[in-house]
């Protein structure tokens, strides 16, 4: 897990980087071809895990246009309290992933969940103290360990569930 922490930070807004993720995650529709699994994963991956990613990404980092500088933080109590919400359930989700059900006994599997857990617990962390800079580069490090395990396990098909 260590390796996954020590990630160096990202250096670019996180939506900007969120849209990245999100488009590198489409795939073609490969009809009914796609193992039980494989199917589980999609639903799992864009119900909760991205839903959940959202909520934080979107709401963290500055936006630089030739006007200024905008911030994409929260403004209010309400808006914070979302960061921590979706922070708090992204452990629950990163403790589900890490389960023999989506880790089918694969230690690497199990470890790049729980970094997904280390990071998830740093952004809310950071949310609760409202540390702006903490929360972007907690939100940073959360994508550095998707981005891991995707460059790791994600093969569509190619992964073997059995
Ligand atoms: C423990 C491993 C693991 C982690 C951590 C992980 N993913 Fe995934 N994700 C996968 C796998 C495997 C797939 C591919 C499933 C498949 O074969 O279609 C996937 C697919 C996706 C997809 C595409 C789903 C589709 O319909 O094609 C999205 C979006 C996604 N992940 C988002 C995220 C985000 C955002 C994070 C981090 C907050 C994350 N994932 C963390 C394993 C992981």
């Amino acid at each position: 897990m260590n390796q996954i922490l020590r990630s160096g930070l990202i250096g670019l807004a996180a939506t900007a980087l969120l849209t990245v993720g999100a488009c590198s995650g489409s795939s073609e529709a490969k009809g009914d071809e796609e193992p039980q699994f494989v199917e589980d994963m999609h639903d799992f991956m864009n119900e909760e895990v991205d839903t959940l990613a959202d909520e934080i990404w979107e709401r963290q980092g500055w936006v630089l246009t030739a006007k200024g500088e905008t911030k994409l933080f929260p403004t209010d109590d309400a808006g914070w309290q979302a960061v921590v919400d979706a922070a708090d359930e992204m452990m629950a989700v990163s403790e589900e992933l890490a389960s023999e059900k989506y880790s089918l006994g694969e230690a690497d599997w199990v470890t790049y969940s729980e970094g997904l857990g280390v990071a998830a617990q740093q952004v809310k962390d950071a949310a609760l103290v409202r540390d702006e800079q903490a929360v972007f580069d907690a939100g940073g490090l959360m994508y550095q360990v998707c981005l891991s395990c995707h460059e790791r396990f994600r093969t569509y098909g190619g992964y073997e569930a059995e």
